[in-house]
């Protein structure tokens, strides 16, 4: 470094402490101002709760919420929308409360604001870190046009249960994939700039370990030891802060015994102490509230102590800090710093979107009109959709199919379905908007596809976001036209699995098969042409076995949003080589979960965990340990081969690395993209350790014959885990390396960490 550039780096390092002073003593200066009523009201969160452009309310609640938007008794509100209603109740907050305190809105950008996007499941299981980035950095830019100015994503729950119904919302069951996941829409969220009218704050959620619900029951209680908790469900979140994330959410659940909204070890003593978080902490939906029902806080008052003990921030639609707070600083069970604190980290934000600047920064009606649906916004949906097919099983090259001379018949209650393909998380979507697979297919076939429903999955199509359905089991009608159908073309494609509204918040299930008469469809349709490509749509992993032994190809489509029957037309044509790899593994049964592949190893593991030949080990006597696809699994067009790995050193000093590489080689007739999988044990520690641990990936393509050498870099950073002395460290001894196709990879080279 020269002179100069040393003058010109220190020059960015003043600047950005000052700019950072700046807004800090800005918050402080507002503080100063603020009456106490005024600071609790910044911690208050409010619902929409009426229609903003008309009149005012009259009565009520309406009423009570409308007061205090205008005496500044609101902070932020969720769910109100669209630039005129933003607009509307913004001006009521900088125009008429007494410091005129802009507003944050919120909102679920799940997988996408109108545009909607494949569920995050599928999204990561794309393995596309751009891609996903892209998407979250759309989803927002299309959101912030319409006013919404903060998003409570990503969601980084690890979860490792297909039971629980918002295994849909999340990257799957691993924390390192998770990470790179949870930073990569975190910076695409809230971009390079978060005072752009196209950025919006972020938010990691649900902090924390909600994704362990106790037997996949969503709210359930949550009892996991502090080495599950540190190695496998705080990285994401961690990863999350990292990335310069703004806010957090906690969760419903309780955590060995304290509700997460009220956990002083998770919030105050890690997220803002150890990893220095400067954002604020939001309380999920009335959780502050919940601790009653926990039995954790005898009333309202004593719920609103612990939460803010604990560290939350704002209170989401529990209104318990509106009314409780006062009382309960002047009886001295909380302390003004608390809430100064908690106050200032809010108004920071605000600061930093630039809303003080101009509260109407995202209020644009012209932006928004040319913004929403955008022809970019729509490609990056087809572009990511494509990506985050799995293609599960294909036999005898039955995929893809022909464009020419191929008769094709198209079977299944999803099939022409334009609403499922949405998913759950889209509120602000119409039903009925998303591509169906009729739709897809016929682009290629000149509207000469054959169709048949077969049978209903749902009775009744929901028109509210939370109305439930009703899953046929009674209709059969269906079933004789398609199984004409089937017999007189030469391959069926049949398009099966969850409705839209099947999987997500309280959609728990303890029956993970193909829901109603989906499985007879497809076992009658089998009698008469075996010649089947099976879709799945869904949100979760589902128990296919009958499927995966008698039908030849299966493809995993998941949830893909507004262009999901263009995604799958083009891959089932062979237009777009499949490429995603599953981010959580598909159990073979109910009762082997929770299953995940970064298992321990047990005192009693079998051969390979396998086979002991005995009774005496971890197994079950009517079902195998292993998935029915594993973690990392996906098939391609074409086949890659591997030579074993090679390490560049046997023995890794602590501080410095060794590299593993491979070659990788196309050996099949097309083009094709391969998630190369770095995978490390460390097969003795201090506390045990998983038998396998994902520890980089690297996407490639490789044209038919290419060859191409794939290195990672093995550091001590990327051995450290949380061990017995609750020290995040690596230890000393023996790793194996193994890269690898999908998790169950077996060539492994061993290193010696000195
Ligand atoms: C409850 C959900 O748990 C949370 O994820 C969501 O952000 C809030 N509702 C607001 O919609």
């Amino acid at each position: 470094m020269n002179a100069k550039t040393v003058t010109f780096f220190l020059f960015l390092v003043i600047n950005c402490i000052y700019a950072q002073q700046s807004v800090d003593q800005k918050v402080e200066e507002l503080l100063s101002k603020m009456t106490l009523q005024e600071k609790i009201g910044q911690m208050n969160q409010y619902n929409g709760f009426w229609n903003f452009t008309g009149p005012t309310p009259e009565g009520g609640d309406q009423k009570i919420k409308y007061e205090h938007l205008a005496s500044g008794l609101v902070g932020s509100m969720l769910n109100v929308r669209g630039v005129e209603e933003v607009k509307a109740v913004q001006k009521i907050a900088v125009e008429e409360s007494r410091l005129g305190i802009p507003l944050l809105f919120g909102f679920d950008l799940i997988h996408g604001y109108k545009t909607v996007f494949p569920i995050p499941l599928a999204e990561a299981a794309s393995w596309d870190l751009d891609a996903i980035k892209r998407s979250a950095s759309l989803s927002a830019k299309e959101a912030a046009a319409a006013g919404i100015n903060w998003t409570f994503a990503p969601m980084v729950d690890i979860t490792r249960d297909a039971r629980w119904g918002r295994v849909m919302e999340g990257a799957g069951e691993d924390p390192y994939l998770g990470s790179l996941v949870a930073a990569a829409r975190v910076h695409g969220f809230q971009g390079e700039d978060l005072s752009s009218p196209h950025t919006i704050a972020a938010s990691a959620k649900h902090f924390a370990a909600y994704g362990f619900a106790e037997s996949g029951r969503d709210y359930n209680t949550v009892d996991i030891g502090l080495n599950t908790l540190h190695n496998m469900v705080l990285p994401p979140f961690k990863a999350a802060v990292d990335a310069g994330i703004k806010t957090f959410m906690n969760s419903f659940n309780d955590l060995n015994g304290i509700p997460a909204t009220a956990d002083a070890y998770l919030q105050r003593e890690i997220l803002k102490g150890e990893w220095n978080f400067e954002g604020f902490v939001v309380s999920d939906w009335g959780s502050i509230r919940e601790m009653i029902d926990h039995g954790y806080a005898k009333d309202r008052k004593q719920a609103g102590k612990m939460a803010l003990l604990g560290g939350s921030d704002m209170d989401m639609e529990s209104s318990i800090y509106i009314n409780e707070l006062e009382a309960l600083l002047k009886e001295g069970k909380v302390k003004l710093d608390l809430i100064d604190d908690a106050v200032k980290r809010i108004l920071k934000v605000k600061f930093e979107l630039g809303l003080f600047e101009n509260p109407y920064l995202y209020c644009d009606e012209v932006l928004e009109k040319q913004i929403t649906g955008a022809e970019e916004i729509i490609e990056a949906t087809l572009d990511v959709a494509k990506k985050s097919i799995v293609l599960l099983k294909n036999e005898n090259r039955i995929l893809p199919l022909k464009k020419e001379g191929q008769k094709i018949g198209l079977i299944g209650p999803l099939a022409a379905d334009k609403t499922s393909p949405l998913g759950n998380w889209r509120i602000a979507a119409d039903n009925n908007t998303a591509v169906s697979v009729l739709e897809g297919l016929q682009k290629f076939k000149e509207n000469q596809i054959n169709y048949a429903q077969g049978v209903k999955l749902i009775n009744k199509i929901p028109e509210g976001f939370h109305e439930e359905v009703d899953i046929n089991t009674t209709d059969q009608t269906g079933l004789e036209e398609a199984i004409a159908l089937a017999k007189k073309v030469d391959v069926v494609v049949m398009v099966l699995g969850e409705y839209g509204f099947q999987s997500g918040e309280g959609r728990s299930r303890t029956k993970l098969g193909l829901p109603g008469f989906q499985q007879e469809l497809l076992e009658k349709v089998a009698e008469v042409n075996p010649n089947i490509v099976l879709v799945l749509m869904n949100g979760r992993p589902l128990i296919i076995n009958w499927a995966s032994e008698n039908i030849p190809a299966i493809v995993e489509a998941w949830h893909l949003g507004t262009q999901s029957g263009n995604a799958i037309a083009q891959v089932l044509y062979g237009e777009y080589n499949p490429s995603g790899k599953l981010p959580m593994s598909f159990p073979r049964s109910i009762g082997q979960l929770p299953l995940y592949y970064n298992n321990k190893s047990t005192g009693r593991p079998g051969a390979d965990g396998e086979d002991a030949g005995s009774v005496f080990w971890s197994h079950y006597g009517d079902e195998k340990n292993s998935p029915l696809y594993a973690f990392g699994h996906g098939l391609s067009y074409t086949q890659f081969e591997y030579t074993p790995v090679i390490l560049s050193s046997n023995e890794m000093r602590k501080g410095s690395s060794i590299m593993a590489s491979v070659n990788i080689t196309n050996t099949g007739k097309v083009k094709g993209k391969e998630v190369v999988q770095l995978y490390v044990q460390d097969p003795y520690g201090s506390a045990t350790r998983p038998i396998k641990e994902l520890k980089g990936f690297q996407l490639i393509e490789l044209n038919p014959g290419e060859t191409k050498k794939v290195s990672f870099t093995i550091n001590e950073e990327l051995l450290k885990f949380y061990n017995a002395q609750q020290k995040w460290v690596a230890e000393e001894g023996i790793f194996y390396v193994f890269i690898g196709t999908d998790s169950t990879v077996k060539l492994k080279k061993p290193f010696e960490l000195l």
